[in-house]
C-alpha cells in the first residue's frame, strides 16, 4: 500500500512540474502558513473520518476555483457530525484570473497538507490566494487569531517620510471603507496616490472574504491598518493579512488592471525570437504556432494535473475509508446477536459504535459476491461519494480474507415498512409526514439518477429500504449495491434479477431488462403504500 505522505509528495512535485510549466505566464509565490495547534491521529477511526472529510473539502475548493463565477471566492464545510466536520474556504486576491485563481488554489490545497499534517486546522498563504480548513465553524465571522505581516526592508527616505505616511494612512482608510461597502461583491478594493510631488507613487489594496458584513469587514480591516505602523514603520513596503481580510501597500504596482478583465493574449508567454531575415508573414505565423502550442501543452498540463488528481484523491479515499477487521470486531461486539439489526438480501446488519461515539450500521456481506477487491474497493469509493441528505451514507469498508463488509451511517428511526403495516405504529405517519416521506424518496431517486456524477439504478426499492432519521425523513438504503455486488451493470439486460418481487417492473421480472424508469415503478407501488397504508402483497398479481 503507498503511504500518504508518499503520494502527497509525488502530487506535490506533479504540481512544482506544473508551476514550472506555466511560471512565465502565472506565477504562484508563496508566502506563509500557520498550522493550529491540534492535530487528529491519522490512525484512529475518528482521524480517518476526518482526514477524509478534509480531502473531500480540499478536492471541492480545488476544483470550485477554476469556476468563473465564484468570484474568488468559495466556503464549503463536509461531515455529519460536528466532531468531524470540516470547514474550508478560499479567496483570490480580486485582481487576479480564474486561471491564476485556480491554479494557486489547487497548489495550495497540496501545500497545505505539506504543511501542516494531521492538523485540524491550517492556513496557507500565498500572493495571489488563500486558503484555509478548520474544524470550527469559520464561515461569516471575523477571525482575527493569527496574523501574518511583512514588509519590504527598503526605508522610506527622509525628506519625504512625513508625506508618505500622511498618504499611506488616508489611502488605506479610503479603501476599507470602499472594501466594506461592496458587500455582495468581492470586497476588494484598491488605489494609488502621490507622496512626492508627482515623482512617486504608493498603491494600496484591502480586501475581506466576501462572506463579512460591510461592519465586520470594517472591523477587520482597521484591525489590519492599526497593526501597520508596528509591522511596517518607515518602510517602503508591508502587509497585514488576517484570516479574514488583509491590507498591503508598496511603492510599486503589485496588483493587475482591476477595471476590467485583461484580454487574452495579455497573459500570453514571452514569445522566443523568431528566425531573423524570414518575410514578415511567415514570422507572424511563427508567433501565432508558438502560442498555439504553449497552449495546448498547458492545457495538456492541466488535464493530466486534474487526472492525477482525482486518481490520488481517490487512492487516498480508498485509504481512508477502509477499516481493519478487528477495527470491526469490537465495534460490533464481534458480530453479537444483542447488536444485530436486520437482515436483507445483501448479508447481516449489525448496529455499532465507533470510537468517536459516532453509531453506525455494519452490513456483513454474505460470501458469495464475485467481486474482487480491487473493482470492490472502486465501487465503494463512487458510492461513498454519492452524498445527499435523502441517501444513508457509505463512511466505510472493511476488506479482509473473505470478509466484505459496509460501515453505514445509522439512521435512528428504523424503516418505513416498520411504521406503515403496523396498526399501532402507523399513527405515529400522519399526512404531513407521509407527504414529506414522499418528497424526500423523490429527490433522493432523482439525485441518484440525474444529479450525482453517475446514474444509479437502485433495483430494490422498497418500504424496507427507506429508512427514518430523527426528524422522520427519509434516507434510501442499498443504493449502489448492484455496482459494489459485481451484479452485471451492462445497460439493459441482466440475468441476475436483484430486486423484491411485488416492487418490480413488469418488464424486469419478465425480462430482466432495468433501467431508472423500474425504480420509477418501485417508486409508485412504495408511494400506493404510504398512501394506503397496505401491504404489495395484497395487490393483484395477474396480468394486469
Ligand atoms: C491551542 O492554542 C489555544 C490558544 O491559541 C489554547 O487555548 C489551547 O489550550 C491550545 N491547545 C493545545 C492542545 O495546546
Ligand atoms: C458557505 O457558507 C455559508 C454561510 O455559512 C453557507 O450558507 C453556505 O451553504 C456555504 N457554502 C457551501 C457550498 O457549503
Ligand atoms: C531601515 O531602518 C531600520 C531602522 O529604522 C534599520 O534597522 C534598517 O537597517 C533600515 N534598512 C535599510 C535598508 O536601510
Ligand atoms: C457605499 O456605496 C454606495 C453606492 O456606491 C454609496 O452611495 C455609499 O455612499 C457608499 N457608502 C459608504 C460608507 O461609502
Ligand atoms: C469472534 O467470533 C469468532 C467466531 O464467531 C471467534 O472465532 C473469534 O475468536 C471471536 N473473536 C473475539 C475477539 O472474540
Ligand atoms: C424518531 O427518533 C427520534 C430520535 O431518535 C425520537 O425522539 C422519536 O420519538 C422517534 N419517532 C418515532 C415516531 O419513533
Ligand atoms: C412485498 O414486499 C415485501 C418486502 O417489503 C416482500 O418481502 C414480499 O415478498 C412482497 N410480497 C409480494 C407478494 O411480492
Amino acid at each position: 500500500m503507498i503511504s500518504r505522505n508518499l503520494l502527497f509528495h509525488f502530487q506535490y512535485c506533479m504540481l512544482c512540474l506544473l508551476s514550472f510549466h506555466t511560471r512565465r505566464t502565472s506565477p504562484v509565490n508563496f508566502l506563509s502558513s500557520y498550522c493550529a495547534n491540534t492535530t487528529y491521529e491519522p490512525n484512529s477511526i475518528s482521524g480517518r473520518i476526518y482526514s477524509n472529510n478534509l480531502y473531500s473539502v480540499l478536492d471541492a475548493l480545488s476544483s470550485n476555483a477554476f469556476r468563473t463565477d465564484t468570484g474568488g471566492f468559495y466556503n464549503i464545510s463536509t461531515g455529519n457530525d460536528p466532531s468531524n466536520t470540516v470547514y474550508g474556504l478560499f479567496l483570490c486576491r480580486g485582481d487576479v484570473s480564474t486561471d491564476v485563481c485556480g491554479q494557486c488554489v489547487a497548489i495550495a490545497a497540496v501545500k497545505v497538507i505539506e504543511e501542516c499534517p494531521y492538523h485540524e486546522d491550517a492556513i496557507v498563504w500565498y500572493e495571489e490566494c488563500f486558503l484555509r480548513f478548520s474544524n470550527q465553524a469559520i464561515f461569516s465571522r471575523v477571525d482575527s487569531y493569527v496574523v501574518l505581516s511583512m514588509y519590504n526592508v527598503q526605508n522610506v527616505t527622509g525628506r519625504d517620510q512625513e508625506k508618505f505616511k500622511t498618504t499611506l494612512e488616508n489611502l488605506v482608510n479610503d479603501i476599507a471603507v470602499q472594501a466594506a461597502n461592496r458587500t455582495g461583491g468581492k470586497m476588494f478594493a484598491v488605489r494609488e496616490g502621490d507622496y512626492s510631488m508627482g515623482k512617486n507613487k504608493l498603491y494600496t489594496l484591502a480586501q475581506c472574504t466576501p462572506d463579512l458584513s460591510a461592519l465586520d469587514c470594517e472591523t477587520c480591516l482597521s484591525n489590519a491598518i492599526s497593526v501597520l505602523p508596528s509591522c511596517c514603520n518607515g518602510r517602503v513596503g508591508g502587509r497585514v493579512m488576517f484570516p479574514s481580510c488583509k491590507v498591503r501597500y508598496e511603492v510599486y504596482p503589485f496588483y493587475g488592471s482591476v477595471s476590467s478583465a485583461p484580454p487574452p493574449t495579455s497573459s500570453a508567454p514571452p514569445l522566443p525570437a523568431n528566425s531573423p531575415g524570414g518575410p514578415p508573414s511567415s514570422s507572424t505565423k511563427g508567433k501565432f504556432w508558438s502560442i498555439v502550442i504553449y497552449g495546448s501543452l498547458f492545457w495538456a498540463c492541466m488535464q493530466a494535473y486534474d487526472f492525477l488528481f482525482h486518481l490520488f484523491a481517490d487512492i487516498l479515499t480508498a485509504e481512508s475509508l477502509q477499516y481493519s477487521l478487528t477495527e470491526i470486531q469490537i465495534v460490533t461486539n464481534n458480530f453479537s446477536v444483542d447488536n444485530k439489526i436486520g437482515e436483507g438480501g445483501f448479508g447481516r446488519v449489525y448496529k455499532g459504535v465507533l470510537g468517536n461515539g459516532q453509531e453506525v450500521a455494519v452490513k456483513r456481506l454474505s460470501r458469495s459476491s464475485g467481486q474482487g477487491a480491487e473493482e470492490f474497493k472502486n465501487e465503494i469509493v463512487v458510492v461513498a461519494k454519492l452524498q445527499h441528505r435523502n441517501l444513508v451514507r457509505l463512511l466505510g469498508f472493511c476488506l479482509e480474507g473473505e470478509e466484505k463488509i459496509l460501515i453505514y451511517e445509522f439512521v435512528p428511526n428504523k424503516s418505513l415498512d416498520y411504521f406503515l403495516f403496523d396498526s399501532e405504529n402507523k399513527r405515529s405517519l400522519n399526512w404531513a409526514r407521509r407527504y414529506n416521506i414522499i418528497g424526500g424518496i423523490a429527490r433522493g431517486l432523482l439525485y441518484l439518477h440525474e444529479d450525482s456524477r453517475l446514474r444509479i439504478v437502485h433495483r430494490d426499492l422498497k418500504a424496507g429500504n427507506i429508512l427514518l432519521d430523527g426528524n422522520m425523513s427519509p434516507k434510501i438504503a442499498d443504493f449502489g449495491m448492484a455496482r459494489i455486488c459485481g451484479v452485471d451493470q451492462s445497460e439493459g439486460n441482466t440475468n441476475r434479477i436483484a430486486g423484491t418481487f411485488g416492487y418490480m417492473a413488469p418488464e424486469y421480472t419478465r425480462r430482466g431488462q432495468f433501467s431508472v424508469k423500474s425504480d420509477v415503478f418501485s417508486f409508485g407501488v412504495v408511494i400506493l403504500e404510504i398512501i394506503t397504508g397496505k401491504k404489495n402483497s395484497t395487490f393483484s398479481q395477474s396480468e394486469d
